[in-house]
């Protein structure tokens, strides 16, 4: 259905010989999105608590739209949708094993629905309603000036945004392809949510494969800064594989303990694979993405993994790869996991290397 582009009188005409374009031209931004979004798209909430609940999410969450998205932005891109996540939606949906390495099946991207100018605009209007009560807004002053390069060390070596996420540096497009391309974000997001999303993922979607990072309101202010300032689409490249056959030796092939359904194999596929590969090698999207500089820990090969004990194996989940003297690409996951699910997490290593520590 479009809205007529035409001034008043022929509205009028309109609605004495077609009573559909009327119906059209008086929905509200909420009865479109009613009718033609809510089939993917939650905006009522709350984000999904499980992970099964989470692999069912057809499309992000929009119950919060008012306070993630910059209003012009919305506007655009609702007439002219551009692809924002290398996977359309997680991930975990679209693996696909070749040659030992993962990638994204190449239909994991769909075309988005295109609204017309008038209609884009009410439906922006209407989303830019929902707000969350609890962010704080004016937290980041968004003249304020920070040093470029400074920034980028931050988000590319000192912490392990990179790994997951791509952005452009002058010409090249750097990063992995498991988190949304921040390429454009600076158009997208508001700064004060990209500044509480970054202080803690998991308040807004609790099964985010996104960990929350410690780090000073110094350091996470300059990283919303950097983000804010990225407003430029990169080159998306990505290797793409067409589906077919391959999905449907894939369940078998990536379950190589026979462990669906055990949490520590649910927090595996969500937190590690992105890196470490469903088949647990080390050949995850990021790294075939391009998104690491260093490759990730094969946790199949005894011959390495025997020489970490277990006391290692947590501290480097727990605290990520700086605490281990390893790669600061490996996330530390002691925010985001329990005691526990860590614990769980190294046997479930154990049994990928089928080895014991020294
Ligand atoms: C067939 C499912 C489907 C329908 C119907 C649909 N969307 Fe989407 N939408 C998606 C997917 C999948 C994405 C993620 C795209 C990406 O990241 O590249 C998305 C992304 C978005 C985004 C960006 C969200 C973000 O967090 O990045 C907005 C805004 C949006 N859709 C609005 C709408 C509106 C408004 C409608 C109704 C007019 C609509 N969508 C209908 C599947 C859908
Ligand atoms: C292990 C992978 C990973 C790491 C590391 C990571 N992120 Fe994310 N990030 C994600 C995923 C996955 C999402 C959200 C997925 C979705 O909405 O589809 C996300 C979402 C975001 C968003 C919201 C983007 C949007 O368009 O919805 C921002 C901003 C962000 N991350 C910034 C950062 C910053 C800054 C860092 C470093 C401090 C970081 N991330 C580290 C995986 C990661
Ligand atoms: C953003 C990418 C990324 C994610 C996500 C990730 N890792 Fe890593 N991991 C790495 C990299 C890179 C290394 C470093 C490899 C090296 O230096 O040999 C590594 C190394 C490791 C090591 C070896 C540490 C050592 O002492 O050498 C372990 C154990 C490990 N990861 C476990 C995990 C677990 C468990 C998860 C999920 C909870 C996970 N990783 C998620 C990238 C990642």
């Amino acid at each position: 259905m479009s809205l007529p582009n035409a001034p008043g009188k022929l509205l009028i005409i309109a609605f004495l010989f077609t009573t559909d374009a009327v119906s059209a031209a008086s929905l509200s931004g909420k009865d479109v999105v009613d009718d033609k979004c809510v089939s993917c798209h939650d905006v009522v909430g709350p984000a999904p608590g499980t992970f099964n609940e989470m692999l069912r999410r057809q499309a992000p969450d929009l119950f919060y739209a008012g306070s993630k998205f910059n209003r012009p932005w919305l506007i655009d891109w609702l007439q002219n949708p551009t692809p924002i996540r290398y996977s359309g939606n997680l991930f975990l949906n679209y693996l696909v094993v070749q040659g030992g390495k993962d990638m994204l099946a190449a239909d994991a991207v769909k075309p988005h629905p295109r609204l017309e100018p008038k209609v884009a605009k009410s439906v922006a209007d209407y989303l830019m309603t929902l707000k969350d009560k609890q962010m704080k807004e004016g937290v980041i002053d968004r003249g304020k000036k920070i040093r470029k390069p400074k920034a980028v060390v931050l988000f590319r070596k000192r912490l392990p945004c990179v790994a997951c996420h791509r952005i452009k540096l002058g010409a090249r497009t750097v990063g992995g392809i498991s988190g949304p391309d921040l390429t454009e974000a600076g158009l997208r997001l508001n700064p004060d949510w990209v500044y509480s999303m970054i202080e803690n993922p998991q308040y807004w979607d609790p099964k985010i494969a996104m960990p929350k990072l410690a780090m000073s309101h110094k350091k996470r202010e300059t990283l919303t800064l950097l983000i804010a300032s990225l407003k430029k689409p990169g080159e998306r490249k990505n290797k793409a594989l067409s589906h077919s056959t391959m999905v449907a030796t894939m369940e078998s092939e990536t379950d190589p303990l026979g462990m669906r359904g055990h949490p520590a194999d649910e927090n595996y596929r969500l937190y590690c694979v992105q890196c470490h590969g469903s088949l647990g090698t080390g050949r995850g999207i990021n790294d075939s993405g391009g998104g690491l500089t260093v490759s990730p820990k094969n946790h199949t090969l005894a011959k390495e993994m025997s020489k970490l004990s277990d006391e290692n194996l947590h501290l480097a989940i727990s605290e990520g790869g700086d605490a281990v003297q390893s790669s600061g690409l490996m996330p530390p996951w002691g925010g985001t996991l329990s005691k526990k699910a860590i614990q769980d997490l190294v046997i479930y290593l154990r049994l990928l290397c089928q080895c014991k520590g020294p």
